[in-house]
């Protein structure tokens, strides 16, 4: 299976950084066909770049949405539905992320109702999960990315519309990651968990940089990693797809 390289951009940059950032990144994964032979790619800006990233890119780079309504159309304010994305030229959508889980207080039945939206549309869902800081201290981390699996995937869900990105919140933005031993141990349970389908695309996320991603890759059952503020820069991004 080919290693995913996600960039998750966040509420980052302008429409002229974003184009940019688009344009050189599908220029540099263009320009190197071993690249293209060992990875997919994807970036996800924000929605209001989404447009104009989608022509700044050709099929090399998929595109994906940070999140999507709950509901198809109609009076929600401030949403933007699974189909609009679609429309976009969107291929992908990434739910659960931890900061929606934090700040927005998503929970796995609301994000499951995403997910659902997303495969109806025709999108694929990376759904995000993952322990924070103190739930692995405790030593609750399979409890906890367990309930979150079996609670924010709903029935829908197929190896080919879902993606599972296993992001421990403590390591998210922190320059932490987790220990090569404990990604393999999670990406193993998560497998399992997934009824040993072998064809789930599991990535990690975390900080993940082109320092450690050779590393990261190598551990088994790990298919490609959701990048955060290394996929900001084409030199990083492009520097992760290499260690694959
Ligand atoms: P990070 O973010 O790479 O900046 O840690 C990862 C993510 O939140 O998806």
């Amino acid at each position: 299976m080919k290693k995913l390289i996600a960039g998750n951009w966040k509420m980052n940059g302008t429409l002229e950084s974003g184009v940019g950032l688009a344009s050189s990144i599908n220029a540099a994964v263009n320009e190197n066909s071993a690249l293209l032979d060992a990875c997919d790619f994807l970036i996800c800006p924000p929605f209001v770049f989404l447009q104009s990233a989608k022509a700044a890119i050709g099929p090399a780079v998929a595109l994906g949405g940070q999140d999507c309504s709950p509901f198809d159309n109609g009076a929600y304010t401030g949403d933007i539905s699974a189909p609009m994305l679609k429309d976009m030229g969107a291929g992908y959508v990434i739910l659960g992320h931890s900061e929606r889980r934090q700040y927005y207080k998503e929970t796995d039945a609301l994000i499951a109702e995403k997910a659902k939206k997303a495969h109806d549309a025709g999108l694929i869902a990376i759904v995000c999960v993952g322990e924070t800081e103190g739930e692995r201290d405790t030593g609750q981390e399979q409890e906890i990315v367990g309930s979150q699996l079996l609670r924010s995937l709903p029935d829908t869900t197929t190896a080919e519309n879902t993606v599972i990105a296993y992001e421990p919140v403590w390591a998210i933005g922190t320059g932490k990651t987790a220990s090569a031993d404990d990604i393999r141990d999670m990406h193993a349970f998560i497998r399992e968990k997934l009824d040993n389908n072998g064809d789930f695309r599991i990535l990690y996320g975390g900080s993940v940089k082109p320092g450690n991603a050779a590393e990261i890759f190598a551990i088994p059952n790990v298919d490609g990693a959701l990048i955060g503020g290394a996929s900001l820069k084409t030199e990083d991004f492009l520097g992760i797809a290499q260690a694959a």
